[in-house]
């Protein structure tokens, strides 16, 4: 019988090595005893952005990039996207199984507390500037929830852990909507416990003089439905940071601030804004060829295209399509989806994009709908950290919990200067390009 296991020659003594492989991995510390010498360090692996390194072991979210699968705890992420709601979802992430009636009313109850925010954190959101970024009021805020909640930090403590990831759930749809509502220069609005997840979160960014907002139930059950599908996608860029950060053993608001700076960035959380730019240059449907044609000679990229795991259609983004035109009934259609449908269908049918495996991502339609339902782009990296907040908790618990974890620590391949020593700025040998060996550094 074949064994689970692999053999290495190492060609510079000759000797072999046979390494077990488990759930498809050799663990890299199997590679330390692979040495010439017995005072090597070992051989390592380099492998810059993680791009083939398993970094944990989880059981919240599975995907299969070549066939375009999403599951979460092991269900089809079109069934959630159909039949489930976002505060369902977020229970499965976070506890691992679909709640039963009774704790599916207590977890929504428990949520609903906590949507409320110390009225010093409204005094400490005012103190943004008035064009300030929503994005960074919520990565300030958040990481300002550390202060006021110090028994987070009792990270082992399975009480505290429950008690913060309800707050954190129910805090995000405040503190964006608070941002929202202070780069608009208007009042905040507090939560309304008598409406829905997403329907109590419109109704603190658009409500305006009427005694009870009542959020349309199309738009409603949209972002709803937008908030499932963006809860969690496995070890992410923003999620490697939770845990990252997380491994220090800090509390899990500072940790979530920086997994929300990570999504912060134009890479992660911004690309949907880049859609929307790219489809706005290319104007009309006409001119749909010339811009494909520009991004085959390398000219930019077709954004909303292609995506490092799934090389296929991104599941989410055939729902998105779908509930684009839903939205479209409510709101009227957003002009640029005629642009964006013709791309997609130009581009499904070009070689250049056949070969590479270019299909449309989460993002090619999602910054549509936004736009159609009024979100400025500014809140399109806000409108992810919402509903991702119970993927970060959820895979922050994993690591805290897991035994093989520890502090984040990863190796270099130090290729720099071997040892100089300081020597008078007189007597300083000039480098061969002083402008070069300085600038490259910064
Ligand atoms: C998401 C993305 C970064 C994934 O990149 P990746 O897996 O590292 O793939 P690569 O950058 O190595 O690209 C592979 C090939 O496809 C091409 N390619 C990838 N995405 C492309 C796009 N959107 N438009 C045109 N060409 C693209 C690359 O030029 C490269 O071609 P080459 O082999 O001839 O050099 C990339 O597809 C991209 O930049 N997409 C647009 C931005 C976007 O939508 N990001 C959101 C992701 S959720």
């Amino acid at each position: 019988m074949a064994k689970d296991t692999l053999t290495i020659t190492d060609n510079r003594t000759g000797k072999q090595y046979e390494i077990p492989i488990e759930h498809g991995a050799i663990r890299a510390m199997d590679l330390r005893q692979i040495q010439v010498a017995a005072a090597d360090f070992g051989l390592m692996t380099y492998d810059p952005a993680f791009t083939n390194t398993a970094s944990c072991k989880s059981r919240i979210t599975y995907i299969d990039g070549d066939n375009g699968i999403l599951r979460y705890r092991g269900y089809p992420i079109e069934e959630l996207a159909e039949k489930s709601d976002y505060l369902e979802t977020a229970y499965l992430i976070v506890k691992g199984e679909l709640p039963n009636r009774q704790h599916f009313d207590m977890w929504k109850r428990n949520i609903t507390l906590h949507t409320m925010v110390h009225e010093n954190v409204k005094k400490f959101m005012d103190g943004f500037r008035y064009d300030a970024h929503p994005m960074g009021m919520l990565v300030g805020t958040i990481g300002a929830l550390s202060t006021f909640y110090p028994d987070a930090k009792n990270i082992f403590d399975l009480e505290s852990r429950r008690v913060q990831t309800r707050r954190l759930i129910g805090k995000m749809p405040t503190i964006a909507a608070f941002a929202y509502r202070h780069s608009r220069g208007l009042p905040y609005v507090y939560p309304d416990n008598d409406l829905s997840y997403t329907g109590n979160f419109l109704s603190m960014l658009f409500k305006m003089t009427e005694l009870v907002y009542k959020p349309n139930p199309v738009l409603e059950r949209a972002l709803d439905v937008l908030f499932v599908l963006h809860a969690d996608h496995e070890q992410n860029c923003s999620t490697n940071a939770v845990r990252s950060v997380g491994s220090s053993q800090v509390d899990p608001y500072s940790a979530v601030a920086a997994a929300a700076a990570a999504l912060y960035g134009p890479l992660h959380g911004g690309a949907n804004e880049a859609v929307i730019h790219m489809l706005m240059e290319i104007g009309s449907i006409d001119n749909v060829p010339a811009a494909v044609k520009k991004f085959k000679a390398g000219e930019g990229r077709l954004m909303g295209f292609g995506h490092r795991v799934y090389k296929n259609y991104d599941p989410r983004a055939k729902i998105i399509k779908r509930i684009a035109e839903e939205v479209f009934e409510v709101t009227g259609k957003n002009p640029l989806i005629d642009i964006a449908v013709e791309l997609e269908r130009i581009a499904l049918q070009d070689d250049y994009f056949v070969k590479r495996k270019l299909y449309p991502n989460v993002d090619f339609y999602s910054g549509i709908i936004y736009q159609a339902m009024g979100f400025p782009m500014t809140m399109f990296p806000v409108l992810f950290a919402i509903p991702r907040t119970s993927g970060w908790l959820a895979q922050w618990a994993e690591m805290v919990r897991d035994s093989e974890q520890k502090i984040a620590r990863p190796r270099q391949l130090y290729v720099g200067e071997e040892i100089r020593h300081w020597a008078p700025v007189a007597q300083r040998p000039e480098p061969a390009s002083r402008e070069d060996a300085v600038t490259e550094q910064i």
